[in-house]
This record gives structure tokens, C-alpha cells and sequence, in this order.
């Protein structure tokens, strides 16, 4: 039988994440509350990224503390801010949800940095801040854009979703801005279903801390199991999928019967969701503080793998995108290959497929992924031509914990057997 090699859906689908989702689902949950694991882990975070001195704030999600973040500042209504133009539709909903207008600037197609001279042309006087994001691990331009924020008296806030713990230069990613967010959501670094982190660096803003915890709610019960579920649901899913085909079945009802909560559901893809007020349930902080243990052998796993792919790779099928920072301490999330046209992309994701290796495509189609967002409400002004015929021309290799160097190998000489 062949076994189907999944992309990136599950990033740390483990067995502790399944027994302590089983638990859960039980009278444990409700006892959890009173254990205060939320901020046993704000702590943990803090001293794991060595900033005991910072502020931080833990969300349901990432795209909560973004809304949040910019909803407690003093902009006014319409001020605009900056995003990459290669972006994920949960960060345009949060932005245009605390009433700004996201600016969308180009990026550079070897680098997928924002593209300085874009930037210059669109500060203006109602530009109020940037948001930085380090794409699929890769730090930006970090020295620039600081600089240029500084001289036009921006904000910066740092997108690090991508980004847990990577470093440049020797230099912490996150401390060189005001801001910055972390996602832990279940297709991240490293994951508990849900969560998000706002470190504040600037001791300006500390106040914040208080402010906005003030505003935030407990997620529901009900929305609540939903996550437990997905962790034990999906874990016997993945384990069991090439033997008894009749867990696709319960994965179909589970999806049709909302058992699992969507990642992005039909409201935020029209940027229209306002559910941005959850602080993170004790139950999943519960579940990160033992997966923050694990990060290194995780980002150990990734590293190893793309470091495979980057040395045994023999195609002019495609590129490999950010194949030279060996040596950088990087989380390497994601493994990006650039096509040279759709019509490649299409062949070779179907020819991959047939032999049972499923690519993650989320950010293809679309350079405000996923492909199903109304790019309209999203206020994207089709401006950004590189960020346009990057996402039509990208897909990415596996290399989550669950893919095998036997694996890696297999994907590798299906890449270099590949004659169109
Ligand atoms: C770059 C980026 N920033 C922020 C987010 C939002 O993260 P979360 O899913 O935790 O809300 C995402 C989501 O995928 C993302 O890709």
C-alpha cells in the first residue's frame, strides 16, 4: 500500500497534543481555567525569547492581536497601514475590521522582501504603520524598513507568524520593532490549534498590556471542544488515512456537521469577521507549554529536511527559493520552488499527486491567500504585479515533522525522474 504524504495542514500533530486534547473532552475542562496556564505560558514565551523585560498579550489567535493591537492605538478611522502585498487574508480582515485601510506594497521576487522603492511612494501623511512580515521564515529587510520607519515617524510591527524564532545577523527577529505578532495556529512552526502572541518592545506602549486584556473574552465552550476535537480527530486521521478509508468519511461529516472550527470561514475572506475579541483558552496554553519544549527538535526536523532537498535537487523544472542561508538559525517553515509558468505549476502538483504526495498550495492562486478571498473587500488595487505572478507560479515541498528523511528522499527522486 502506498502511503499518502500529506503538506502542511498538521504541523505538530503529536500523540501529547491527542491525549491532552482527549482529556479534555471530559469534566477537565472546566476545571482548567482555575490554573492560570495562560500565564504560565506568557512567562514560558518570555523567557524562551530571552526578553523578561517586554510586555506580552496572548490571543485566541494571531489576526485577534493584530485587531487588537491596532484598535488600542490612537490612529483615526481611515488612516492606512502597510502590509506586504503577498499576504494572508486573516491579516487584511483585522485591519480593515479596526476601520484602517491596508496599503498592499510590492515585494521582490527573490527575496519576497517588501520592495523599498514601493514603500517611499505610498508614506504619506496618513500613513500610520507598517506591518513587517518575515515570509515562509525568510527575514526581511529588517535594517531598511527600520530606518525608514523611523524617519517618517511609522509604527512597526513585526509579522512573525512565519517566523518563531529565527534570527539574523545573530540578532532576535522580533526586537527590532515596537510590535511584534506571533501565530501558533495548526499549520505553524509549531502549533496548539490556536494561539496568538503580541510582544510589545517599546516600553512606550507597556500600558497596552492592560488595556487590552481588559477587552478580551473567554472563547466558548462549544467553539472550545471544537479545537480539542480537531487535535484528536485529525491525529487518528492522519495516522490511520492510507489503512481504513472510513476515517475520510468521518472527517467528511465532522467537516459538514461543523465539529471542526474553519481556519478562514466565508465571513473573513470577505473581510467581515469582527470575532476578534478571544484571549487564549487555558486548556491550549495548557497543551503549549509542553510543545514549546519542542521547538528546537522541530525547527532541528525542518532545517534537516529542506537542507536534503537544498543539496539533492537536480531539476530546471523550477527554483528554489532561499536556498543559501545555511548557516542563519532559521526555522526554514516553509519550502518554496518558483515555476516559470501556472501551466508547470498545474503539471507538475498533478504529477506529484498521482503519486500520492499531496503540496501545500494555500498561498498559490493568489497573492492574498487563500485563493477564495474577495480580493474587492480586501482593497488589494492589483498594483503589485510581482506579488500577482509569484503566488500564481508557487508551491512548497514538506518538511513537517511527520515527513521522513525516507520520504524526503522519495520526493526527491520523483522531483529528479520528472520528464514532462
Ligand atoms: C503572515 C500571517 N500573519 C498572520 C496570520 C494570522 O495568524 P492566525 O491564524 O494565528 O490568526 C497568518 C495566518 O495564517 C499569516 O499567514
Amino acid at each position: 500500500m502506498k502511503k499518502i504524504v500529506f503538506a502542511e495542514n498538521f504541523t505538530t500533530l503529536t500523540k501529547s497534543h491527542f491525549y491532552s486534547s482527549l482529556s479534555f473532552l471530559t469534566y477537565k475542562i472546566f476545571s482548567i481555567r482555575k490554573w492560570k496556564y495562560k500565564t504560565k505560558l506568557e512567562n514560558k514565551f518570555l523567557d524562551y525569547f530571552q526578553v523578561y523585560d517586554k510586555k506580552i498579550v496572548s490571543f485566541y489567535n494571531a489576526r485577534t492581536g493584530i485587531f487588537q493591537l491596532l484598535n488600542n492605538l490612537w490612529f483615526k478611522s481611515k488612516d492606512e497601514i502597510i502590509i506586504n502585498s503577498y499576504n494572508c487574508i486573516s491579516v487584511v480582515n483585522s485591519i480593515i475590521q479596526a476601520w484602517f485601510t491596508p496599503i498592499y506594497v510590492e515585494i521582490d521576487s527573490e527575496n519576497l522582501w517588501l520592495d523599498t522603492d514601493d514603500l517611499f511612494k505610498k508614506i504619506w501623511p496618513k500613513t500610520k504603520a507598517i506591518i513587517v512580515q518575515h515570509t515562509f521564515w525568510k527575514p526581511s529587510n529588517i535594517k531598511k524598513i527600520s530606518s525608514i520607519a523611523r524617519e517618517n515617524n511609522l509604527l512597526l510591527i513585526e509579522d512573525c507568524a512565519h517566523s518563531l524564532w529565527s534570527k539574523i545577523d545573530n540578532k532576535k527577529l522580533w526586537l527590532f520593532w515596537d510590535f511584534a505578532i506571533f501565530s501558533t495556529w495548526r499549520d505553524k512552526v509549531i502549533s496548539w490549534v490556536n494561539g496568538g502572541f503580541l510582544l510589545i518592545n517599546n516600553e512606550k506602549y507597556f500600558k497596552l498590556k492592560n488595556k487590552i486584556e481588559k477587552k478580551l473574552e473567554n472563547l466558548s465552550l462549544n467553539i472550545l471542544l471544537q479545537n480539542h476535537l480537531y487535535n484528536v480527530l485529525a491525529f487518528i486521521w492522519v495516522k490511520t488515512y492510507n489503512f481504513f478509508s472510513i476515517w475520510k468519511t468521518i472527517i467528511f461529516l465532522s467537516k459538514k456537521n461543523h465539529l471542526f472550527n474553519q481556519v478562514l470561514d466565508e465571513n473573513e475572506k470577505k473581510c467581515e469577521n469582527n470575532k476578534l475579541y478571544f484571549s487564549l483558552p487555558d486548556s491550549l496554553a495548557y497543551i503549549a507549554l509542553k510543545e514549546l519544549n519542542k521547538l528546537f527538535f522541530i525547527q532541528k526536523h525542518r532545517k534537516d529536511i529542506a537542507n536534503y532537498y537544498n543539496e539533492n535537487i537536480d531539476t530546471k523544472e523550477f527554483k528554489i527559493l532561499f536556498n543559501e542561508q545555511k548557516k542563519e538559525e532559521l526555522n526554514y517553515f516553509r519550502f518554496p520552488i518558483l515555476f516559470k509558468n501556472t501551466t508547470d505549476l498545474d503539471r507538475f502538483y498533478n504529477h506529484i499527486k498521482n503519486n500520492w504526495i499531496i503540496l501545500w498550495n494555500s498561498w498559490t492562486w493568489s497573492n492574498i491567500a487563500p485563493k477564495t478571498s474577495n480580493l474587492e473587500k480586501s482593497k488589494y488595487r492589483w498594483d503589485c504585479k510581482v506579488s500577482e505572478n509569484i503566488s500564481k507560479n508557487i508551491l512548497f515541498l514538506p518538511n513537517w515533522t511527520n515527513i521522513s528523511l525516507k520520504d524526503a528522499e522519495n520526493i526527491v527522486k520523483l522531483i529528479n525522474n520528472y520528464n514532462v
